[in-house]
């Protein structure tokens, strides 16, 4: 058998930048301030988090009328409710009549009632009723006030809001993400892991972290066996709306190999799709074509072995693990049969420290009870939501050895330096072009180019 050598890379989509290299940046400097000041911090709040979207939940917590989410972020708080008439509402969680809070957890009310003095809150806003109406000289608020509501919207599943009265649709701010993914079965997807980690660090190591492999072959060892991030194999795109993402190949790396006679994940999977891994001459030919007859096997066999949704999906989406920064916070791995979910958002007060969350979401498989995740094998049902403090780690034990707790545990390390008078600007690879594009979109935020 030969194989005709042909370049791995993926076309580059025609709305991206090529971040290969940092010839379209700026080359704003990334001071270390950025990254525990409290002014900064401030400023982030006024020109960036106010703008954009942010995930509230997702859209099947919300199942009947009066069923609702609370999203709280930094002294913020929004409530997201499904009406009525099955619309979804967003509102601040602010009482119209002197500022209570309105609810504190997600839940199920047919209205909210006020627990101040008890003015009662339609799921659309209205206020429906108060003690005492006729004691206003303004006259009865019935009719008068209502709940300040946000812009909100849903994509892949997800439920979105923003704090921006004039902020562009949700689409118009993903763009052309829903048109990428449009294949997957986001929407049918099953939350099994729902997890939020209170970490020491600016919540800005998440996006930085995310938008470069570079670290995978120090941090994460067991990455190359199952995916080639190779850089020189890799594409790193860069779009017009800010978002970013890289595509990396779903194969064995050819650098970073498991030692001759020893077990390879990269066979058993060619075995579980009928390829027999013996039939290629060599390595470099199991890898290379071997990963494209995955890819063929997939789409071919897929409908008949469980996976009904491979019938929607391309060969392409079998060759490539996309892992995607959206601006600022969410970073998404969207796989044909997951969606791993990572999200930082800043603590209230203090900039040294952030919430991680950790979603892992799942297509269910015909006759299958659990699912594999990057967080191990679970239950395939919609988990409950846990909270931990990763407190270096003793705080997350289950999870020792994941890419995620890896990352974790760089996170800590990262704060420190960044906060040290020996800190330098960076010295970045082409590779981590991806992460100057995302602070300098930050920067056009805060300066008022956005
Ligand atoms: S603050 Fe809500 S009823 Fe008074
Ligand atoms: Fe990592």
């Amino acid at each position: 058998m030969s194989v005709r050598r042909i370049d791995p890379k993926p076309p580059l989509h025609p709305l991206a930048i090529d971040a290969g290299s940092d010839d379209f940046l700026r080359g704003d400097p990334l001071d270390g301030k950025r990254y525990y000041s409290r002014e900064f911090m401030q400023r982030e709040w006024d020109d960036m988090w106010t703008k954009v979207w942010h995930i509230a939940g997702r859209v099947t917590q919300l199942r009947e009328a009066g069923d609702y989410i609370v999203h709280d972020f930094m002294h913020e708080s929004v409530i997201v409710v499904m009406h009525e008439d099955g619309s979804l509402r967003a509102f601040y969680n602010v009482c119209g009549h002197r500022g209570q809070r309105l609810a504190w957890g997600d839940g199920h009310q047919p209205s909210f009632t006020c627990p101040y003095h008890g003015w009662v809150w339609g799921t659309d806003g209205e206020l429906r009723q108060v003690p005492d109406p006729d004691d206003f000289p303004q006259g009865n608020p019935c009719g008068k006030v209502r709940l300040v509501e946000l812009p909100v919207d849903t994509w892949a599943g997800f439920i979105w809001y923003s704090m921006d009265p004039g902020a562009p649709t949700l689409a118009e701010f993903l763009h052309p993400w829903p048109e990428l993914y449009r294949n997957h079965a986001t929407e049918d997807m099953v939350r099994v892991v729902w997890l939020q980690v209170d970490l020491e660090t600016n919540w800005k190591f998440a996006p930085d972290n995310f938008s470069e492999s570079y670290h995978v072959r120090t941090a994460h060892p067991q990455v190359p066996a199952v995916i080639d991030q190779d850089h020189y194999n890799c594409r790193n795109e860069v779009y017009p709306s800010g978002h970013n993402r890289i595509m990396q190949l779903v194969r064995p790396s050819l650098r970073d190999r498991i030692p001759d006679g020893q077990p390879h994940p990269f066979d058993a999977q060619l075995r579980q799709w009928n390829i027999d891994p013996d039939r290629y001459p060599d390595y470099e030919t199991k890898v290379e074509q071997g990963w494209r007859d995955l890819a063929e096997a997939k789409v071919r066999l897929g409908p008949s072995q469980g996976h009904p949704h491979y019938a929607q999906l391309t060969e392409q989406d079998f060759l490539y693990s996309p892992h995607d920064q959206l601006f600022p916070n969410v970073s998404v791995d969207i796989r044909p049969d997951a969606v791993s979910l990572f999200r930082t958002e800043p603590h209230p007060t203090d900039p040294q420290r952030c919430t991680f969350d950790l979603w892992c979401l799942s297509v269910p498989v015909v006759g299958a009870d659990t699912v594999r995740t990057i967080a191990g094998r679970r239950p395939l049902a919609e988990a409950a939501f846990e909270h931990r403090v990763f407190d270096q780690g003793r705080g997350l034990p289950e999870l020792a050895g994941t890419v995620i707790f890896q990352d974790m545990q760089l996170a800590e390390g990262q704060q420190r330096g960044q906060r040290s008078r020996g800190y330098q600007e960076p010295y970045l690879a082409g590779q981590e072009t991806r992460v100057r594009a995302w602070h300098e979109t930050l920067n056009d935020y805060l300066e008022g180019r956005r």
